[in-house]
């Protein structure tokens, strides 16, 4: 479905209507309320204040991958620009689209920037984003896409030579079997003339990792403890935020840090909207996110299951986050 455009360089297409966003809300409200244990998927952090609690996050002196992966992209946005050879840049998970600017100025500087792809779930956040970028890089043509990368990639528009980015380390955020659907998704969308940019962050040290998603001034928390708010708006569910303790853990199979929420008493919640009683033990944990750290070889691995070649490879100084950059095999 498409929205007329906002101003002469801007277009969105909705794939994503507020309706189609609360049904599939309480279907994964319905269905992670009834798992054991309880977890909720992460799409659903980023309401307006779970995306302007992200950004607070992206500054925290423990959170390092933002700053780590700008790092890489300040000594390698050009050559980035050059390898790709593309001319349209599509983010997925796009946010604000901050760091996205040191790609847009390479581009730009090459003179190899015709066109701009934002796409998020997000809609507030991404038309904003939309609009100031199309104002700072105006003549170029911004086409944003409110969409689930889990669901709409096909609709990804497929003009011009693209580069497709996935920064952030957002991959993470999807369970293995998940992570292949994605990727192979992604994989059979790309042609001969398009590359894929990702942002992964790397397996370090536990208490670094573990202190980056429990930051001494409880943002991570407040984050974590929001998506009750948009559970209690948006299903008229009656979660009381200050009953559930945040908790970040690492788990050293899975190579992945774990963020939940903890009932400190026994208590029932009820979503109205579902009919449903939530039954909550003192003690019990509600999976929020994953948030998976890899290896090169199990990236490179991943990446050639689902027909993508790794030529590229970038990490900031310390070996702290990865980019890579892949073609079509
Ligand atoms: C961890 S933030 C990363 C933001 C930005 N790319 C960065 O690197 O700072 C994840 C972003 O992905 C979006 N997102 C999460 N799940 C999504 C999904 N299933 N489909 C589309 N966007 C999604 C969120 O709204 C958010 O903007």
């Amino acid at each position: 479905m498409s929205k007329p455009p906002m101003t002469a360089d801007v277009r969105v297409d909705v794939h994503l209507t507020p309706e189609e966003l609360r049904a599939a809300l309480r279907e994964d409200v319905a269905s992670g309320l009834r798992a054991v244990p309880k977890d909720l998927p992460p799409k659903w952090f980023y309401d307006d204040r779970g995306s302007q609690l992200f950004d607070e996050i992206t500054r925290l002196p423990e959170y390092y991958p933002t700053r780590c992966e700008r790092a890489i992209l300040v000594a390698h946005a050009l050559e980035i620009a050059a390898l790709s050879n593309a001319d349209t840049l599509v983010e997925l998970g796009s946010g604000t689209s901050e760091k996205t600017r040191l790609l847009l100025d390479a581009f730009a500087r090459r003179d190899q920037l015709r066109r701009f792809v934002p796409f998020d779930v997000s809609e507030a956040t991404l038309r904003a984003a939309a609009e100031a970028v199309a104002a700072e890089y105006a003549p170029v043509a911004v086409h944003a896409v409110v969409g689930d990368f889990e669901r709409h990639l096909a609709t990804i528009p497929r003009d011009g030579d693209r580069l497709v980015m996935f920064l952030g380390g957002t991959i993470g955020n999807l369970a293995p079997k998940a992570r292949h659907d994605f990727l192979r998704d992604l994989a059979a969308g790309l042609g001969p003339g398009d590359a894929f940019l990702l942002g992964t962050d790397l397996v370090k040290d536990v208490d670094r990792l573990v202190r980056a998603y429990d930051d001494a001034a409880g943002v991570t928390a407040a984050f974590n403890r929001n998506v009750l708010e948009v559970v209690n708006r948006e299903l008229r569910a009656d979660f009381v935020p200050g009953r559930f303790e945040h908790v970040a853990r690492w788990d050293a199979e899975q190579e992945w840090i774990e963020m939940r929420l903890r009932s400190t008493v026994d208590h029932v919640v009820e979503v109205r909207d579902l009919g449903l009683r939530a039954v909550f033990s003192a003690g019990e944990d509600m999976r929020t996110e994953i948030s998976a750290k890899f290896r090169r070889e199990r990236i490179e691995e991943e990446l050639r299951d689902a027909g993508l070649e790794l030529r590229h490879w970038w990490t900031d100084p310390a070996g702290d986050f990865a980019l890579s950059l892949s073609f079509p095999a």
